[in-house]
């Protein structure tokens, strides 16, 4: 009787509580249903658990393939009748061109902006620029060509030509650049260029300066069978 009454006196409220909903039932049963009680709302805890990993991996996978790399090589022959071919690599806002021995370029279709790393510069170089990419073939349409077979090598029928210069101004931060111009870049100084005015050329800066170089970079802006429109842009840079 003593044992009895130094377990049920403090928490006599509880007592009172389970006397009045369950009036007959014994100490024993009591804490067997306790016990149930406990392993229920385990059980339950651990479902839900388990059903927000799922969902969260799911959302994973799901959001990956929405980023999924396609990547395949596009040949093509330029105005000069000049045969190339760039590895393209698209993802759902960015498209990245690769030529070998010359350079790369990523566009970033989110913040509208062009970043071009010729290869062969002393320093490693990123010039960075504002393009208007509602006129660019979007990164669903260049999936579309990339996966397009009959796409053996897309010859040029005309180009325009897009001429930038460097603004002197070097990004101080690389934060802001999207995750393939962010990798492009991660070891370059990143310059900012801008729309060279038709009254600079060349050797007037190189007599103020050692020496200005042009590369250029040919992207394809419009294709369908016939014609093929391409955009070049020239990088002078000092
Ligand atoms: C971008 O180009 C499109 C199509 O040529 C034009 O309608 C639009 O005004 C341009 N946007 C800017 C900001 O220049
Ligand atoms: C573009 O070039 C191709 C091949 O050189 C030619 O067959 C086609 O007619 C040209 N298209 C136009 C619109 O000039």
């Amino acid at each position: 009787m003593k044992l009895m009454a130094s377990e049920t006196k403090p928490d006599i409220s509880t007592v009172v509580v389970q006397t009045a909903l369950e009036p007959n039932i014994p100490q024993e049963e009591k804490e067997k249903r306790k016990r149930l009680k406990i392993i229920a709302i385990s059980v339950i805890v651990l479902v839900v658990v388990v059903t927000a990993a799922i969902v969260a991996v799911v959302y994973v996978v799901g959001k990956q393939a929405e980023d999924t790399f396609k990547t395949a090589m596009l040949p093509y022959t330029d105005e000069s009748g000049k045969s190339s071919s760039q590895k393209v690599t698209v993802t759902a806002r960015e498209e990245k061109f690769e030529i070998a021995g010359t350079g790369t370029a990523v566009f970033d279709f989110d913040k509208s902006l062009l970043a071009y790393k010729p290869e062969k510069m002393s320093k490693p170089t990123c010039f960075l620029t504002a393009v208007n990419t509602s006129t660019l073939l979007s990164p669903e349409k260049m999936k579309g060509l990339l996966e397009d077979k009959k796409v053996s090598n897309l010859r040029s029928n005309s180009s325009g030509h897009a001429e930038y210069m460097s603004s002197g101004v070097v990004v101080p931060n690389k934060d802001f650049l999207s995750p393939m111009s962010k990798e492009l870049c991660k070891d370059a100084e990143v310059m900012w260029m801008v729309p060279k005015p038709d009254c600079v050329d060349q050797n007037s800066l190189a007599r103020k300066k050692r020496a200005c170089y042009y590369y250029y970079y040919c992207y394809i802006r419009y294709c369908d069978y016939l014609y093929c429109y391409y955009t070049c842009y020239w990088w002078l840079y000092c």
